[in-house]
């Protein structure tokens, strides 16, 4: 059975193992754990306890900030993704969050049409946003009223 329930420091590890296998620059578990510590909503989800990804939200003054998601490989294309983000933003939403944001790599085809199919809106563009395996990439911007 698949569930989704708040990260703890103990999965950090495994949380680790997918972060460092899917993004050419991973976050630290120190990034982790001070979400964790800052009261960030920091999600698993999970299946006979392991851990097939994760998904972090910040909220502050009504503004929500998706700051991660990300899934095993070989568990993307399975709704997951769309099944995380949905409870993110029910978080937010509880968390009375008018409107949320996000950023995506340009290059990230997949990821920006999972974001525009949940309704999210291109706001903005950010010049050399990313690092990236020849020098920067640019982000765009993303935002889904809640309201
Ligand atoms: C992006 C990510 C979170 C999406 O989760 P997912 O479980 O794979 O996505 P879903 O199965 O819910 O996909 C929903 C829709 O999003 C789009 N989509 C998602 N991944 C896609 C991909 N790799 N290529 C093309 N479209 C994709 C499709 O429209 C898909 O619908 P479809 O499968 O019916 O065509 C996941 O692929 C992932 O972890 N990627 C690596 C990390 C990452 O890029 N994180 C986002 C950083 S901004």
């Amino acid at each position: 059975m698949i569930n989704i329930r708040p990260m703890r420091e103990e999965d950090i590890g495994g949380v680790m193992i997918i972060e460092n296998e899917v993004c050419d620059f991973p976050w630290t578990p120190g990034i982790f754990s001070d979400c964790i510590k800052v009261g960030y909503t920091c999600s698993v989800l999970e299946e006979n306890d392991e851990i097939l990804g994760y998904g972090l939200l910040s909220v502050t003054a009504g503004e929500g900030h998706i700051l991660n998601i990300c899934l095993q490989p070989k568990r993307q294309r399975q709704g997951l993704g769309t099944r995380l983000m949905k409870h993110l933003l029910e978080q937010a939403q509880i968390l009375k969050s008018d409107t949320v944001y996000l950023e995506v790599r340009v290059s990230n085809k997949g990821a920006y049409d999972l974001y525009r199919k949940l309704g999210f809106n291109v706001v903005g563009h950010r010049k050399d946003y990313y690092p990236s395996t020849t020098g920067r990439e640019d982000a765009i911007v993303l935002a889904k009223s809640l309201k």
